[in-house]
C-alpha cells in the first residue's frame, strides 16, 4: 500500500505512466466508468478548496465509486480536539482511500503513518501540493508535447506557494529545465526547495524581481497568487499583494507559444482579459487535474492490495527527540505526542530538517 504525500514519492516512470493513463481516460472515458465500483473516497478538507476537492470527488464518481467527507474543519471532530492521527484511523474504517488538505505542514504525512488506507496530500500549508503538480505536468505535456528542455518561469509568491515547491521538485527529474524565479525579495523560494531540490540536483536557475525582463525567455509562465492566508503580518501582505499583474500588454512581451499556467484561484494577478489569449492554459489545467486524480486513484487503489511499508527512521541520519521544530505552521506544533524526528541533510553545514515540514535546524550545539 502506498500514499502520495510528496511528488518525490513517485518515480519519473510512475509520473509518465499516470500521464499516459490520464490521456487514455480522456480518449476512452467509458473504459473507466466502472473501475472503482464499490470503492469510497473520503475527502478531508480542513482548509477551503474548490478545484482540488471537487475534482477529486468528480474523479471518483466518474470511476463509478462514491464519496464521503467534509469541507471544513469546523464540521469535523477536529473542532473538538481530535488529532490528525486519530482522524486518519477513523476514516480508514469508513473509506478505501482519503485525500486530505490541512493548514499544518506535514499533517497528511502524519495521517499516512496511522492510516490503513492510502492517503493523498491535497495541500499541506505552504509546503507541498503534489496532486496540483500532476495537473501541471499533464498540462505541460499536452501543450508542449514534452516535459524536458523548457524554460519555466515561476512568478509571485514562491515562499508560500506550495504548488511551486512541488512542481519544481517534479521538474528536477527532467533534462534541460531552466528555472526563472520571479518574486519580490520577501517571497523568494524557501530553503528546503533551494537546497534540497534546486541546488541538490544542480538545476539551472536565475532569480529576478522583474516579470517584464523574464517574459521573453519563457516557454512556460507559472503565475501564482500571493497567499494571504499564510501571512502573519497583514501590512506585509497589503504591501506585496499587487507585486505582479499579468496584463494583455505584458503578454505582448511573451513568445508566440508561451503557455500561461496558474494553479488557481486567481485574485488579480492575471487580468481577466488575458483569459481570451490562446496561450492562457489555466482553466484547461484545472480540468486536466480531474483526469490525473482519476489516474492517481486507480493507481493507489491497485497498490492498496499490497502491505503497507512504514517509513524507517532508525538510521544514523535521523535525530530523535532532541530538537524542537521552529516552524509554527508544522503539524508538530499542535499534534499531541508526535515524535520529534529530524533528518541530517547537510552534515558539512550542520543542517538537519524536520521530517514533517522540512524546516531546517542546526543539530550540533
Ligand atoms: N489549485 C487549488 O488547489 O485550488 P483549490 O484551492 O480551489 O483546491
Amino acid at each position: 500500500m502506498r500514499s502520495l504525500i510528496d511528488i518525490k514519492d513517485f518515480t519519473t516512470e510512475e509520473l509518465d505512466s499516470l500521464i499516459a493513463t490520464a490521456k487514455d481516460i480522456i480518449a476512452n472515458p467509458e473504459k473507466y466508468s466502472d473501475a472503482c465500483r464499490g470503492k469510497k473516497l473520503a475527502t478531508l478538507f480542513f482548509e477551503p478548496s474548490t478545484r482540488t476537492r471537487l475534482s477529486f470527488e468528480a474523479a471518483m464518481l466518474e470511476l463509478g465509486g462514491s464519496v464521503i467527507g467534509f469541507s471544513e474543519a469546523s464540521s469535523s471532530s477536529a473542532a473538538k480536539g481530535e488529532s490528525v492521527a486519530d482522524t486518519a484511523k477513523m476514516i480508514s474504517c469508513y473509506a478505501d482511500i482519503m485525500a486530505m488538505r490541512h493548514p499544518k505542514e506535514g499533517a497528511p504525512f502524519v495521517a499516512s503513518l496511522s492510516a490503513t488506507i492510502p492517503v493523498i496530500n491535497a495541500g499541506d500549508g505552504g509546503h507541498c501540493h503534489p496532486t496540483q503538480t500532476l495537473a501541471d505536468l499533464l498540462t505541460i505535456s499536452m501543450e508542449k508535447g514534452r516535459l524536458d528542455n523548457l524554460t519555466v518561469g515561476f512568478c509571485g509568491d514562491l515562499k508560500y506557494g506550495r504548488t511551486v515547491h512541488s512542481l519544481i521538485s517534479a521538474l528536477s527529474r527532467s533534462k534541460g529545465i531552466k528555472l526563472v524565479l520571479i518574486s519580490p525579495e520577501e517571497l523568494k523560494i524557501p530553503s528546503f526547495v533551494r537546497y534540497e531540490t534546486i541546488e541538490k540536483y544542480g538545476m539551472d536557475y536565475e532569480e529576478t524581481a522583474s516579470l517584464e525582463e523574464a517574459l521573453p525567455k519563457l516557454d512556460i509562465l507559472y503565475m501564482t497568487r500571493i497567499q494571504r492566508e499564510r501571512f502573519s503580518d497583514t501590512y506585509q501582505y497589503e504591501r506585496l499583494k499587487d507585486s505582479y499583474i499579468l496584463t494583455e500588454e505584458k503578454m505582448a512581451l511573451a513568445k508566440e507559444d508561451t503557455s500561461v499556467l496558474h494553479p488557481l484561484p486567481r485574485v488579480n494577478e492575471i487580468s481577466v482579459k488575458v483569459d481570451n489569449d490562446k496561450r492562457a492554459c489555466y482553466f484547461k489545467q484545472a480540468l486536466y487535474g480531474k483526469y490525473m486524480r482519476m489516474a492517481l486513484i486507480l493507481k493507489l487503489l491497485e497498490e492498496a492490495k499490497t502491505p503497507k511499508i512504514a517509513p524507517d527512521f532508525s538510521g544514523e541520519e535521523y535525530i530523535h527527540e532532541r530538537i524542537e521544530c521552529k516552524n509554527p505552521r508544522c503539524i508538530s506544533a499542535t499534534e499531541q505526542e508526535l515524535p520529534k524526528i529530524f533528518k541530517i541533510t547537510d552534515p558539512a553545514a550542520n543542517i538537519c530538517r524536520c521530517v514533517f515540514c522540512e524546516e531546517k535546524s542546526n543539530y550540533k550545539v
